[in-house]
């Protein structure tokens, strides 16, 4: 019987320290949830394109949690509402009205930052994935034809001057942004015989040295209080493991006594 008792000792400490575990990660859960610390929902694009032609396929998505039982995305189109609720949205077929300012939010996410897309009317249109970029960036820039033409002889511009030439039609890759890669940029190609150019987009290169974000300084503090929560969490196993092993050491000479007396028992009676 007494080899029982420390197995029973362990899962009813077991007891004990799930119900404690449940409130700490529990607490911590809500002290995250409250409305001020909820992380921001996210706006992408599918494709990731800032500036599309009118009749392109657009998807924003929201990236975002929910709550259980609750998965309706908001999304605001320039401030106002749109009537989808779902966590993707798609534009069929762009129009110039479709520009602007795109955010959404979930169950459990503050209001996404601003994505602006642009649609424009042209035969070519310079695609970004966006304006501002930091050194070391990559950088992806696509000559796009309205409704996909093929085209020819593609030349990527800086400042005016030749950057990148393609016979056939390609994205046009810098790996690392460097501030030489700062400036205004547009492309041109040869749609059937026709020689057309894009508007030209600036394309801005922002120092790293100059100021690092704060959020990379500081950490959020629910992620403080995770860290602590999961420091006592370690703290209480480690304690309870050594405690386990005295418990077996202590029982297991006990069963050996007992062993022993039982042996002895016999020749006793
Ligand atoms: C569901 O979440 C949205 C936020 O995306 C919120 O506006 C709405 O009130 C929630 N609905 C219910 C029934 O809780
Ligand atoms: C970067 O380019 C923009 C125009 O595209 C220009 O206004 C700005 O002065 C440039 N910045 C630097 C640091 O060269
Ligand atoms: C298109 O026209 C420009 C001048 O406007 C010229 O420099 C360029 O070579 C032409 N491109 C092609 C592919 O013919």
């Amino acid at each position: 019987m007494s080899v029982v008792t420390p197995l029973a000792q362990y899962s009813s400490m077991w007891q004990l320290l799930s119900p404690t575990t449940l409130l700490l990660l529990v607490s911590a859960g809500m002290q995250a949830g409250s409305p001020a610390d909820l992380p921001k929902a996210v706006v992408l694009l599918d494709p990731p394109w800032v500036r599309v032609l009118e009749e392109d396929y657009v998807t924003l998505k929201c990236q975002g949690t929910y709550p259980p039982g609750n998965s309706s995305t908001q999304w605001l189109h320039n401030g106002s509402l749109i009537s989808s609720q779902a966590s993707s949205y798609s534009i069929k077929s762009a129009r110039v009205e479709d520009s602007g300012e795109y955010r959404c939010q979930t169950g459990l996410t503050m209001l996404s930052d601003p994505v602006l897309l642009e649609v424009h009317i042209g035969w070519l249109l310079l695609q970004t994935t966006q304006w501002v970029f930091q050194e070391g960036d990559p950088i992806w820039l696509r000559c796009h034809s309205w409704k996909n033409r093929p085209v020819q002889k593609v030349t990527y511009l800086q400042d005016g001057k030749g950057k990148k030439y393609f016979h056939q039609n390609s994205d046009f890759h810098i790996q690392k942004a460097t501030s030489s890669d700062n400036g205004s940029y547009f492309c041109r190609g040869l749609i059937g015989n026709n020689n057309k150019s894009s508007e030209t987009v600036s394309i801005i290169i922002r120092d790293n040295s100059a100021s690092p974000s704060i959020s990379s300084v500081f950490l959020p503090w629910h992620q403080i209080i995770f860290c602590l929560v999961m420091g006592v969490l370690f703290a209480a196993d480690t304690g309870l493991y050594y405690s386990m092993q005295r418990n077996l050491r202590s029982s297991m000479e006990n069963w050996k006594d007992h062993k022993f007396q039982w042996n002895r028992d016999p020749q006793d009676k």
